[in-house]
């Protein structure tokens, strides 16, 4: 068992970020229920306790409290935001209510170091978001470091290895958050940095392993970062007790199909059924021009096949997916304000209620990049761990208008050019993504002595941190000349070449 820092949820959203902050440091952290009972986290042998922010006034009603006890247990104790408040409300200080949050940057003065900021320079930038605020130190405890908005900005009570600040140390905009993280962590729990990738992927294959038993897991594989990395991670778990589905819907790139096949069948020796649904997929989506109805036809069909598929591919009792933090956070805040969904995203939503099946999401918990770390470490090759975006939907938001046979064949050709043409120039790993866009409009072009009258591809190529924003990428002109003429060379069809060079926002990254 790993030495284990506790971190206390209190329902924060950021609360999965402080325990990536604590993967970082390369120490073991586990986020527990708020109540969890002093004695458990005794018996988890833990060697400190986070308690993280929360949206609540330690007044309210439904206010959530931890067991008291965690102060008795002699093991250091930092309270962030909320956990402040909670500190102060427990151990004999005071919290004035506040009607308002105190949101955004602020500056820190540490006016004595001590464990908790040790190393760090007098002044940081530092990032608030808390409504009420402790205006009287618990008996024991001395201010550390001031903000302009309170006095108690940052508290410690050494004897006891109590800690607390106001403020956000997890989120990127505080400066040096993570060494003050690491300071508790080190410094002050003498927690042990050993924990790797290594150890996430041995912790996992146990809980998989312990979850399923001897049941079967079926995962939807779309050869994506995601899908692709939890597929290998459950394969090593539970081996043939693993199927996946690759549904090809007709909306793959070039051979995309068997790209996936070689490399899961073929290379990882995974039970892997390819079901070709392109047919109805198809049929489904003739004459549909409108993008939401497009992707809500495609999520649906996709369902449909999926069920459609277990039928000959036998009953399992869970659904594995390759479900990351940011897609919870994100699906919370979608469900909390519909204003904020864009576009309908692709998932099997719905799908393990129906059919009665448990889902098992082994990378629940971590980050994108982390989970690229995941992938590499079990053997993935960098082709698929770095791959760019591809999305659900695929190239069915990609031709413009209605969809057929036709133009997908034009759109999968022109795109092959351009990846082609990216991957050989080392653009393909420095961009978020670069791909072709089918425009059903006719222009005149001339072929030898021909005159044409064919189709626009446009090509989409963008630089991007995390999809929220982006701008067109800046390739060398002699790139973009070859990728143009060999489309308009290669692929029958096309006349004329665009690229499109607006940023995110005002237009999406795809352009429907
Ligand atoms: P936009 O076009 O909204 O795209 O700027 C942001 C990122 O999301 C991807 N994307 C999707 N992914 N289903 C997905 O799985 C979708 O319906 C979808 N729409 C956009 C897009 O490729 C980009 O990386």
């Amino acid at each position: 068992m790993p030495q284990t820092i506790a971190v206390l949820d209190f329902g924060s959203q950021l609360t999965q970020v402080i325990a990536r902050r604590i993967r970082e440091c390369q120490v073991y952290s586990k986020i527990y229920h708020f109540a969890t009972p002093a004695a458990k986290l005794r018996e988890d042998g833990v060697v400190g306790i986070i308690l993280s922010g929360g949206p609540q006034s330690v007044y309210a009603k439904t206010a959530p409290h931890p067991d008291p006890a965690i102060f008795e247990l002699g093991v250091p104790v930092l309270g962030i935001c909320y956990g402040v408040q909670l500190m102060g409300h427990f151990l004999g200080g005071k919290v004035a209510l506040s009607k308002e949050r105190e949101y955004g940057h602020g500056h820190l003065t540490i006016k004595q170091p001590g464990k908790l900021f040790a190393g760090l320079p007098r002044h940081l930038r530092i990032w608030n978001s808390h409504g009420d605020k402790l205006t009287k130190l618990p008996p024991g405890f001395k201010a550390t470091a001031i903000s302009e908005n309170s006095p108690f900005a940052g508290i410690e009570d050494p004897k006891r290895r109590f800690y607390g600040i106001q403020f956000h140390p997890e989120v990127f905009h505080t400066e040096r958050g993570v060494d003050m993280i690491r300071n508790f962590l080190v410094g002050i729990c003498r927690a042990r940095q050993d924990w790797t990738t290594k150890d996430f992927i041995a912790h996992a294959v146990a809980d998989i392993r312990a979850k399923v038993g001897k049941g079967r897991v079926l995962l939807g594989l779309s050869g994506g970062v995601d899908s692709s990395v939890a597929a290998a991670l459950l394969h090593k778990a539970i081996g043939k007790q693993l199927t996946c589905v690759f549904v090809d819907n007709g909306l793959l790139r070039k051979d995309e199909r068997n790209y996936v096949e070689a490399l899961y069948q073929r290379n990882f020796k995974i039970d892997l059924r390819v079901v070709d649904a392109s047919k109805l997929f198809l049929r489904r989506l003739k004459g549909v021009t409108e993008p939401e109805q497009k992707r809500k036809i495609i999520g649906r069909t996709f369902v449909t096949v999926f069920e459609q598929s277990l039928k000959s591919i036998g009953h399992a009792e869970f659904l594995g997916q390759g479900t990351l933090y940011p897609d919870v956070i994100e699906s919370v805040s979608i469900g909390n304000n519909p204003a904020s969904l864009i576009k309908t995203h692709h998932n099997v939503g719905g799908l393990p209620e129906r059919m009665k099946l448990k889902l098992i999401e082994p990378l629940r918990e971590l980050f994108k990049d982390e989970v690229r770390e995941v992938g590499a470490a079990l053997g993935l090759p960098k082709e698929v761990v770095w791959r760019q975006p591809f999305p659900g939907p695929g190239l069915g938001v990609r031709v413009m208008g209605d969809i057929t046979a036709d133009k997908l064949e034009i759109l999968r050709n022109a795109d092959f050019v351009l990846q082609d043409e990216m991957m050989k120039s080392g653009f393909y790993w420095k961009v978020w993504q670069s791909f072709a866009v089918f425009l059903p409009v006719k222009t005149v072009g001339v072929f030898g002595d021909e005159r044409t009258y064919d189709y626009v591809v446009a090509l989409r190529i963008v630089e991007s941190i995390d999809a929220m924003t982006a701008d067109w990428a800046k390739l060398p002109y002699d790139l973009l000349q070859k990728i143009s003429s060999r489309i308009t060379n290669e692929v029958r069809g096309v006349s004329r070449v665009v690229l499109d060079i607006s940023s995110k926002p005002p237009a999406t990254i795809e352009w429907e």
